[in-house]
């Protein structure tokens, strides 16, 4: 059997009819850019969330680019950022002349909270944790620090849409939430597409005249912009995606259940879940020992899997200047060598799923 670790066409076609209906509905309206489809998607976005703005942009990286930037931050400030993450965060933080400061992983794979404090410094101005793989990182913590030392709370919440700590969602702990709507995500658009979400009034005006060249009335230029809009047909694909995203989260929290309780092999760890939290695993992590081994071993059997992420930001080629080493986040480097991202997605098949535990369980 051939399994592919995402089949977006699947996806897709759970809701084909209505997606079709939606693109055609945005073409035939004659208004592609900043048109009724971005503010539907926008208040509807901001409902969901229960927040008060929804600021659409052209993707995560710009959201996360322009939350550092409306927060005021730029050349000289620290941002703490995951160590274990996905580059886009720190690129938020690079992208303004600001340094992101590391910390490291904790069991759990996520940023460890009680590790944040000894990085603070006079320059620090935010924390910027990453909800990665679905589940929230410790906002109980990692809010009371911020209240306790003044910091901006900036969250990555490219991965865990619908995710909660202790019942609140993630996005609306923090000044700021930014949101990727990157195809495979679980909400996806179909193409480029991300947002904000504040209820700050200040900082959604802000983003809001950033992504549209420091305009709000066109050709004058109140501030120094960039072009970073969600475009009317993603903006309308959105909407359906939304309409169905609950569905597809009890759908990957099914399939994540069936994982958890049937692969059964020592060599296979599942990382713990914190128990406060509503996990929606976008992705499905386990950690390998021998990972060159098991992938190739995988493939054999036909099953193609995903690695998030293999070589972790600090040691990045972009940032050799820093002269950061792998272990000087020991736990970052361990899940950079071991993991491994099983098939989960709406719309995979049963027995698709069964044949990967399968294999694993023979491994
Ligand atoms: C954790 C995280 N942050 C940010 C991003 C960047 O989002 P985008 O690809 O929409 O720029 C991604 C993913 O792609 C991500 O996984």
């Amino acid at each position: 059997m051939i399994v592919n670790s995402v089949v977006l066409k699947r996806t897709f076609e759970l809701h084909k009819a209505d997606y079709e209906e939606a693109a055609l509905r945005a073409l035939n309206s004659g208004w592609y850019i900043l048109g009724k489809e971005l503010e539907t998607f926008e208040k509807e976005f901001a409902e969901w969330a229960g927040v008060k703005h929804c600021v659409g942009l052209n993707s995560g990286t710009d959201a996360l680019i322009l939350a550092v930037r409306a927060l005021g931050i730029g050349p000289g400030d620290e941002v703490i950022v995951p160590a274990n993450a996905y580059i886009a965060s720190v690129i938020g933080v690079t992208e303004n002349g600001a340094t992101p400061v590391f910390v490291d992983a904790d069991e759990y794979m996520e940023i460890d909270a009680d590790r944040i404090e000894e990085k603070i410094t006079d320059r620090t101005k935010a924390v910027l944790p990453v909800h990665l793989f679905g589940q929230s990182s410790r906002m109980d913590k990692i809010t009371e620090i911020c209240r306790k030392h003044g910091l901006k709370l900036i969250e990555d919440c490219a991965q865990c849409h619908g995710s909660t700590f202790r019942g609140k969602l993630t996005g609306t702990f923090g000044d700021i939430g930014c949101f990727s709507f990157y195809p495979t995500k679980p909400l996806g658009a179909f193409g480029d597409a991300g947002a904000i979400l504040t209820d700050n009034d200040e900082l959604a005006d802000r983003v809001r005249l950033l992504r549209n060249y420091g305009s709000r009335l066109k050709y004058r230029n109140e501030i120094n912009g960039v072009n970073t809009r969600m475009d009317e047909i993603q903006a309308a694909l959105l909407k359906v995606g939304l309409k169905y995203m609950a569905e597809g989260t009890a759908e990957r929290k099914r399939q994540a259940a069936l994982y958890q309780a049937e692969l059964k092999n020592p060599k296979v760890i599942i990382p713990p879940v914190y128990a406060e939290v509503d996990h929606v695993y976008h992705l499905f992590p386990v950690l390998v020992d021998d990972r060159e081994a098991f992938l190739a071993y995988l493939k054999e059997n036909g099953i193609s899997t995903q690695v998030h992420y293999p070589i972790p930001p600090y040691v990045a080629e972009c940032y050799a200047e820093w002269g950061y080493q792998w272990e000087d986040f020991p736990y970052a480097a361990r899940y950079a060598r071991q993991e491994v991202s099983l098939p989960i997605y709406a719309g995979l098949p049963d027995e698709e799923l069964r044949y990967v535990i399968d294999v694993i369980n023979r491994y």
